[in-house]
């Protein structure tokens, strides 16, 4: 079987480029430069590459972005104060707090404290409600909803490949608040049947067998083999292990190639993707906030 390796960053690309565009034309003719503000606490290596990326890529299309940096002592009331002033700084669209925080804050509660219209990675309990009870994908993209980033990423790349969601049977290994759970209900919104399985599963290999679309999203490096794939099916892999070997996904890209009608890579599959999706969520915030 011919496979197709789903090219995240080519896609990426034609979005960035779109959004360029947008992002001209809104400073051009209304004089709004969408603005993000990005806070990391503590040095956590992944997380400081993950954000110094988000920077790079905002101002590459035009949009202003900046970098809070605080020390991994901060207090919760300190970043609840900067996450207050940063809600009444008009200037400033989108709000991004990098997970994981350290122990000794509450995410719940740093996530809850983000304006709404703010929260650029759909993570607060409003955006989450809203995304919920809306039933289909052309209701979610009429509403100034903020869809999170990896799985909105996730259904333009299926869409840019041409595969069908409707009525496909989804797997989904992995439920996360960041990527499992709402890919569900996005995958839902597109009609196709979902099941999430998660480390407490029986039988893991005999539901991932019966996807016609199978996202790993468990975070542990080459666990979806060959044998746990069904032939023909499409698998996005969310995985970013950093190893000594590099960065490798969930998926063993290996066992599971001859398989598959199509597949991501990693890297450059569903990654690039993931901070274009922000950079679309903050140019959406910026224009809503506009009453655009
Ligand atoms: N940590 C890993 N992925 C994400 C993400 O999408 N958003 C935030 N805020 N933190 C993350």
């Amino acid at each position: 079987m011919a496979t197709k390796i789903i090219n995240g960053k080519e896609v990426a690309f034609h979005l960035r480029e779109e959004l360029k565009r947008k992002v001209y034309e809104l400073k051009a003719k209304k004089g709004i430069t969408p603005g993000l503000v990005t806070i990391l606490v503590g040095d956590d290596p992944a997380s400081q590459i993950y954000v110094k990326n988000k920077k790079k890529a905002c101002e590459k299309i035009g949009i202003y972005s900046e970098i809070c940096q605080l020390d991994a002592s901060t207090v919760e009331g300190e970043l609840l104060e900067r996450i207050r002033r940063f809600n009444n700084n008009p200037q400033v669209h989108g709000i991004l707090v990098q997970l994981p925080l350290p122990k000794h804050i509450s995410a719940e509660k740093i996530i809850e404290a983000i304006s709404p219209q703010k929260d650029v990675d759909g993570f607060h309990p409003f955006n989450v409600g809203k995304l919920l009870v809306k039933k289909t994908m052309a209701e979610i993209l009429k509403s100034e909803i903020f869809i999170p980033c990896t799985p909105y990423g996730i259904i333009e790349l299926l869409n840019f490949s041409g595969i069908q969601m409707k009525g496909a049977e989804a797997v989904i290994v992995g439920r996360s608040n960041i990527v499992g759970k709402p890919l569900a209900y996005l995958l839902l919104a597109e009609d196709a049947t979902v099941t999430i399985c998660h480390s407490q599963t029986k039988n893991l290999a005999e539901i991932t067998k019966r996807a016609d679309i199978l996202v790993a999203a468990l975070g542990k490096p080459e666990i979806i083999t060959g044998k746990m794939v069904k032939e023909g099916a499409v698998v996005i892999d969310v995985g970013m292990n950093r190893l000594a070997v590099g960065l490798v996904g969930d998926v063993n890209f290996n066992s599971v190639i001859e398989k598959v009608r199509a597949i991501t890579p990693v890297p450059g599959g569903v990654g690039p993707m993931t901070i274009t999706m922000l950079l679309l969520n903050t140019v959406k915030a910026a224009k809503w906030s506009a009453g655009l």
